[in-house]
């Protein structure tokens, strides 16, 4: 049976390019909904070439779409109303709704993001500092503030006093100096309440009612497999399911309702942050392709560590994530690079590994296996887009062969292929996946 949901999720170490296909299927879409994360991510869409970029908005805001933020989120007020500001500068008509059981990001677990990173040494995993593990934290804790309490200024006051009272403690072993003017943050958040009441709903009970509808939804990862807390490799990653198994759990939704599983992996691995990344790259092939994919973060801008596509862990993230079919970016980022490899395996001790080992000790000890591909000539922009309309018979030979070889490695069909940032530079080899 055809189900009226998809998800697109990334299979690596996140920015794959869940943005553009966010927004590219949502044109065929009713809603779009986040589910996990904060605004550690970024989601660029571009739209007749002015780039857009999201951290908590779900991608179809531009098109739009209603768009929900999920109670697996953890919400930064303020971002959120900076981005509901953005998206109505544009000229576009926002519907938004908010869980109200989504947690809040307040000025101090920022504070702590930053001065639980800094004691880590090498179990630091260069988080955004946008205080996102620290709220989770507190969500498991059974302290955490959630949107409701934010709108209802008299549980706020209450619930924020007792939090920072115990945060203030956490924060003063760090740096016994520290302290803030409480008082001061209740007025900015009591604000940042009334300001996002409009949007408050049980997201949960509302999303059931509007897939058994028969409505269009599309279920937004943010980060990648790899980053996941319990499928990733931990520590080096984020504070929630970066994956499809977060979807359940971070909606409300059940499992019985979630349709197709998209994956998307870029022509090569990109990283933000810290942790081991086998296929990683330097010196020149590494700046020619940080440049040809302007590999900076979307988030932090910090410059992102860039590799060979890793198919050893994309086809564990395909398992765990069940994934029906893969979209491949950034193909046109790897022009003129005479050799592309593409990593198979990982040998430990001289032996092949039968599937990707999950823990970092044995990962640090592997060996990388590579295949070698020719790759293909530079294009200007034009010439990839006028490509892309030519469709699939226009790629040059070399990028057919290195995308079939993909195909059949992970034994998954290659649904689109993207040569280029723009909605339109898309060649759909599977026609009508949503
Ligand atoms: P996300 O976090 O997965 O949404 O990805 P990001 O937006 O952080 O990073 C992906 C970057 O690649 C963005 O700048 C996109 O505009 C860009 N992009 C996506 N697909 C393509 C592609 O096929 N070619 C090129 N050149 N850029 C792409
Ligand atoms: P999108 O959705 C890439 C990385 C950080 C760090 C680790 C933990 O754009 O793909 P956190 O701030 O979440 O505690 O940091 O995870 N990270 C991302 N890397 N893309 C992202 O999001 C990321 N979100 C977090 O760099 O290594
Ligand atoms: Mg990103």
């Amino acid at each position: 049976m055809k189900k009226n949901t998809i998800a697109v999720i990334g299979l690596s170490w996140g920015d794959e390019g869940k943005g553009k296909f966010v927004d590219y299927l949502a044109q065929k879409a009713d809603m779009v909904v986040r589910y996990q994360g904060g605004n550690n991510a970024g989601h660029t869409v571009v739209v007749d070439n002015v780039k857009y970029i999201f951290h908590i908005m779900p991608s179809g805001a531009l098109l739009e779409k209603e768009v929900v933020i999920g109670n697996g989120l953890v919400v930064d007020p303020k971002v959120l109303l900076e981005e509901i500001e953005k998206v109505k500068k544009s000229g576009k008509k926002l519907t938004l709704k908010l869980s109200s059981t989504a947690h809040i990001i307040f000025p101090f677990h920022r504070v702590l993001d930053g001065l639980e990173e800094d004691s880590k040494g090498d179990l630091a995993a260069g988080t955004t500092k946008r205080g996102i593990g620290p709220t989770y934290s507190d969500k498991a804790a059974r302290w955490g503030i959630r949107v409701y309490d934010l709108i209802n200024p008299d549980l706020l006051k209450s619930k924020l006093k007792k939090l920072f009272e115990i945060k203030k403690k956490n924060i003063n072993s760090f740096d016994p100096e520290w302290d803030a003017d409480i008082n001061a943050i209740y007025e900015e958040y009591k604000k940042y309440g009334e300001l996002l009441k409009p949007y408050v709903i049980d997201t949960a009970l509302y999303l059931n009612k509007v897939i058994d509808s028969g409505k269009r939804v599309i279920f937004e990862g943010a980060q990648g497999n790899l980053l996941c807390i319990d499928h990733g490799l931990y520590p080096f990653g984020t504070s929630s399911n970066a994956n499809a198994l977060g979807i359940c759990s971070g909606t409300g939704v059940p499992p019985k309702k979630i349709g197709k599983i998209i994956g998307i992996i870029k022509a090569y691995t990109s990283r933000v942050g810290g942790g081991l990344f086998p296929s990683e790259l330097d010196g020149d092939i590494a700046h020619q392709i940080r440049e040809q994919g302007h590999e900076y973060g979307t988030t932090t801008g910090r410059p992102r560590r860039v590799g060979w596509v890793d198919l050893f862990n994309i086809k564990y993230s395909i398992i765990i994530n069940g994934i029906d079919h893969v979209i491949i970016t950034l193909l046109d980022a790897l022009e003129g690079i005479g050799e592309i490899k593409a990593c198979i395996g990982y040998e430990l001790n001289g032996k092949s590994l039968e599937s990707w080992p999950i823990q970092p000790e044995i990962i640090d000890k592997c060996k990388p296996v590579y295949k070698t591909f020719k790759g293909w000539e530079p294009k200007s922009r034009n010439e990839w887009s006028e490509t892309a309309k030519r469709g699939y018979e226009a790629i040059p030979d070399t990028m057919k062969k290195y995308v079939a070889f993909i195909q059949e490695e992970l034994q998954t069909e290659v649904a689109i292929i993207s040569i280029g940032p723009n909605r339109n530079d898309t060649i759909e080899l599977i026609k009508d996946i949503f």
